[in-house]
């Protein structure tokens, strides 16, 4: 298993465009949340990190912070935010084993197929800690496509990713759902899961 290499492309070329894209108020919302859920000085990653907003606000906060991402240009970005420990890497190299309060997957395993999910998260539970906690934000949809830039897309329904998320022994908390306009200029509806190791 190896990053799709026309996904990662597309990230290393549309860094500059994917990093002027806003979170909208209900993403923030989120990660307000998530983050809330985690010890004080608590230990964190973010997995798939892109532009490394999300992980700058994580270690602004006082969490321990790592990061990764595969696409070289979103991790030179980044590594921009102060107290942020970043590398280039994939979700299937990832491996780590009780080391995280949380771990935020925010939009970056819709780009895995199918198949290899299942593995992903068994991998991300053994790197949380116990009862740690995971963001996981996805497109809803069925099926696997390219959108208009090439990006490999895999889509969940709901009660498809619950079942996918208890076979890795994982429990679902909270969700929320809502549409947004994304890189490629199309609306589509995602889902956002809070659940715990
Ligand atoms: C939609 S962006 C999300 C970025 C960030 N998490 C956010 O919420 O803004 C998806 C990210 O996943 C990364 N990605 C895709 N496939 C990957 C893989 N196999 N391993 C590591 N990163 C990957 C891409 O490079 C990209 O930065």
């Amino acid at each position: 298993m190896k990053p799709d290499e026309t996904t990662i492309k597309v990230y290393n070329e549309k860094t500059a465009d994917y990093r002027k894209m806003i979170k909208s108020s209900a993403e923030l919302s989120v990660e307000k949340s998530f983050a809330s859920s985690i010890p004080v000085g608590g230990c964190v990653l973010d997995y798939g990190c892109g532009p490394g907003r999300s992980a700058g606000y994580f270690a602004e906060i006082g969490l321990q912070t790592h990061a990764f991402d595969a696409s070289i240009e979103m991790v030179k970005l980044a590594k921009m935010y102060a107290g942020v420990k970043v590398w280039q890497g994939s979700f299937e190299s990832f491996s780590a084993h009780d080391t995280y309060d949380g771990i935020w997957a925010s939009f970056s395993l819709l780009h895995a197929p199918r198949e290899d999910m299942p593995n992903l998260l068994k991998k991300i539970h053994s790197a949380l800690k116990v009862k740690g906690k995971l963001f996981l934000g996805l497109k809803l949809g069925t099926g696997q496509t390219r959108d208009a830039l090439g990006r490999l897309y895999t889509y969940y329904e709901e009660e498809e990713l619950k079942a996918v998320l208890k076979t890795a022994e994982f429990t679902w908390d909270t969700h929320i759902t809502g549409a947004s306009e994304g890189l490629d200029g199309t609306v589509t509806d995602w889902i956002s899961v809070l659940a715990h190791a």
